[in-house]
C-alpha cells in the first residue's frame, strides 16, 4: 500500500485494511486497478432505513408546488397532491418524512393549519422569502401525504415561540381516540382514526434560529416536552413496539455543548422522561454564506465540496466520543437530520428560497455521504436529506405541471436494497486523486447483506478524469457475475433539467469475471450498486 493511501484511509476512511490473501488461481489485477476485498462472513450492524429519510419544510416550493397542488389543480393530484411525484418518491421507498421544519417549525402553530381550507389562517413565512404561508397544507395533509408515499411521519414540535401545552394538544390532536376532545376534532376534519407519530423532534436549532439558547436552557426545556407531549396512539404506548421516538437537539457545528448536556441529562433521567435519538446537523456549504454555484462550476469548485463533505466522517466520530461517554450501550441514536449540499442560490431566484440545481458533484456528495452513515450504523440511525423538493439538495425538481428527478434522486434509487441490510466489512486501498492542492481518496465502496442474504457492493469514483477498474475479491462467497446499475455524466457539473431530464440517468453495469476474479470498470465521476451473485 503506498504512504499516501494509507494516509487517507486512516482519516477518511475508518475501516482496517484486512490483508486477506488472494485465491491462488486469481489473476492479478489490472494495473492501476483499486482491489476491494469483503469478508462475507462478517456481519456488522444494521443499516437502518431511515438512513435514507427525506426533510420537507415549509420553505420556497417544497411544499407548495412541490407536493401541494390543491385539490382543484388540473396537476393531476389525489386529495391535492401530486401524482407524478408520489409516484416517484415511491420508487425509492422514503422511509420517513420530517416536517414542517426546520426554522420554521419552531415558528408554526398547528391550528392555523386544521379545518376548512378557507378558514385557515395565512401568515408570512419570516424565516424563508417572507412570503404568505396560506396553511392549507396542514397536518391532516401531512399525514395524506405520508400515507400516500408509504412513510413514517417524524413532526417537528415547536419549542421556540410555542408553549408545551401547544405540542401536547397538537399530538393529541394527531394521536388520541376518536371519542376524546381533540379525536373528535379530528374526525370533524374527516380522520376518525388516530395517526401514528413514529418520531417526535424536541425543537430545531434551538443553539440558533430555535431561540438562540444556552445548551443548559434548552435541556431543561426540552425535558418538558419530553415529559408532557404524550402521543396516545394505542399502537405506540409506552413499551409497545411502535412506541414514539423522541429526538433532542444537538449540534451543527464543532461546538458540541449541546451533545454534552443533552447527554449528560439523559444520563441522569428518571421514569418521567427520557430521548431516543440526538439530532446532529450538518451541510456541505464551501463557507457561510453559501457562494457556490450548482451549476457550470470547475474541477476545483467540486475538489473543495468533496473535500468538505468528507469531514461528516469526523462530525459523527466526534459526538459519538461524547455520546460513548453517557451511553456506552448506545441506546440514545444518532439522527442527521439535516445534511446535504447548500449552494448559492440561482440567478433570478428569491434567495429566501434556497433553489439550487443538482449536479453529479451532488450525486457523488450524497453516496459519499450514505457510506460514511453506513460506516456509523451502530448509532447512526436516521438521517434526512435537506430537502425533499425544490430546495437544497433535492431528490425532484418542479415547475407547474413539469417535474424532473436530480442525480441524487437516482443515487437514493440506486441504494434502496441498502436499507435494512447488515453492514459487511470491506477493504480496499482508496488510491489518491488530486486537484490543485487538494488530494482526496479516489475510489469509495461499502458492502452490505440484505435480509435475503444476497451481497450487495456500492462503489465511487470521485476522480473526475480516469476510470477505475475495481477488482472485487469476496471471502466467504464464490461470487462470479454482478450487475446494478451505475450513475455517471459527461461532467461533474452535468444536470438534469425540464429540457433534457436524462443527462445524469443510471445505466446498467456488469462486471466481467476471469480466473476467479470480478472486474467493474467504474466511470470516471460515478457511482455504482451492485448485486454480486454467486
Ligand atoms: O434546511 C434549511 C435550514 O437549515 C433549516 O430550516 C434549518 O434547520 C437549517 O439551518
Amino acid at each position: 500500500m503506498k504512504p499516501a493511501a494509507l494516509a487517507l484511509l486512516a482519516t477518511a476512511w475508518t475501516l482496517p485494511f484486512l490483508a486477506l490473501a488472494q485465491p491462488a488461481a486469481a489473476q492479478a489485477p489490472a494495473k492501476d486497478a483499486i482491489e476491494v476485498r469483503i469478508d462475507a462472513t462478517k456481519a456488522g450492524a444494521k443499516i437502518h432505513r431511515n438512513i435514507f429519510g427525506q426533510f420537507a419544510e415549509h420553505l420556497g416550493t417544497g411544499i407548495y408546488g412541490g407536493v401541494w397542488v390543491g385539490k382543484d389543480s388540473a396537476i393531476p393530484n389525489v386529495r391535492g397532491i401530486r401524482k407524478d411525484v408520489v409516484a416517484a418518491l415511491r420508487a425509492i421507498r422514503v422511509p420517513l418524512v420530517r416536517w414542517p421544519g426546520g426554522c420554521f417549525a419552531d415558528e408554526y402553530h398547528w391550528r392555523d393549519g386544521i379545518g376548512p381550507a378557507n378558514q385557515r389562517r395565512a401568515s408570512i413565512n419570516s424565516n424563508w422569502g417572507g412570503s404568505v404561508e396560506p396553511s392549507t397544507f396542514g397536518t391532516d395533509e401531512f399525514f395524506d401525504f405520508v400515507d400516500q408515499i408509504g412513510a413514517d411521519a417524524y413532526i417537528a414540535a415547536n419549542i421556540g415561540s410555542g408553549t408545551v401545552k401547544e405540542a401536547a394538544d397538537w399530538l393529541a390532536y394527531m394521536t388520541a381516540d376518536p371519542t376524546s376532545a381533540a379525536g373528535k376534532e379530528r374526525a370533524a376534519n374527516g380522520h376518525p382514526a388516530p395517526y401514528k407519530v413514529k418520531y417526535l423532534g424536541l425543537g430545531n436549532e434551538s443553539w440558533s434560529c430555535g431561540g438562540a439558547m444556552r445548551p443548559e436552557f434548552y435541556t431543561d426545556q426540552m425535558k418538558l416536552y419530553a415529559r408532557f407531549v404524550r402521543n396516545y396512539h394505542p399502537e405506540q404506548g409506552e413499551k409497545m413496539p411502535d412506541v414514539m421516538q423522541r429526538i433532542a437537539v444537538g449540534p451543527g457545528d464543532e461546538n458540541l455543548a449541546y451533545t454534552e448536556e443533552v447527554m449528560k441529562s439523559w444520563k441522569a433521567h428518571d421514569w418521567a422522561w427520557s430521548i431516543e435519538g440526538l439530532s446532529l446537523h450538518r451541510y456541505t456549504t464551501g463557507g457561510w454564506p453559501p457562494s457556490y454555484p450548482s451549476e457550470s462550476f470547475d474541477e476545483n469548485a467540486y475538489a473543495r465540496l468533496i473535500k468538505e463533505t468528507l469531514t461528516m466522517d469526523g462530525f459523527i466520530t466526534a459526538n459519538e466520543k461524547v455520546m460513548d461517554k453517557y451511553d456506552p450501550e448506545k441506546k440514545v441514536f444518532i439522527a442527521v437530520d439535516e445534511w446535504g449540499a447548500w449552494l448559492a442560490p440561482m440567478a433570478g431566484t428569491n434567495p429566501g428560497f434556497l433553489v439550487q440545481q443538482n449536479s453529479m458533484r451532488d450525486a457523488i456528495i450524497a453516496a459519499l455521504n450514505i457510506n460514511i452513515f453506513a460506516r456509523h450504523a451502530e448509532r447512526v440511525k436516521m438521517t434526512n436529506i435537506a430537502q425533499m423538493i425544490n430546495v437544497l439538495q433535492s431528490m425532484i425538481l418542479t415547475d407547474k405541471e413539469k417535474m424532473v428527478l436530480t442525480p441524487t434522486y437516482h443515487v437514493f434509487r440506486m441504494y434502496v436494497p441498502f436499507q435494512d441490510a447488515t453492514f459487511v466489512p470491506v477493504s480496499f486501498e482508496a488510491g489518491t486523486y488530486t486537484q490543485g492542492s487538494i488530494t482526496l481518496p479516489r475510489v469509495d465502496a461499502v458492502a452490505v447483506k440484505n435480509i435475503q442474504g444476497k451481497l450487495w457492493l456500492a462503489l465511487t469514483n470521485v476522480d473526475t478524469q480516469r476510470a477505475a477498474p475495481v477488482s472485487v475479491d469476496v471471502a466467504g462467497l464464490g461470487v462470479r457475475s454482478a450487475r446494478g446499475d451505475v450513475l455517471t455524466a459527461p461532467r461533474v457539473d452535468s444536470v438534469n433539467s425540464f429540457a433534457a431530464p436524462n443527462t445524469v440517468s443510471p445505466r446498467p453495469i456488469a462486471a466481467t469475471a476471469r480466473a476467479g476474479r470480478l472486474t467493474i470498470t467504474l466511470p470516471a465521476r460515478s457511482v455504482a450498486v451492485v448485486a454480486l451473485e454467486p
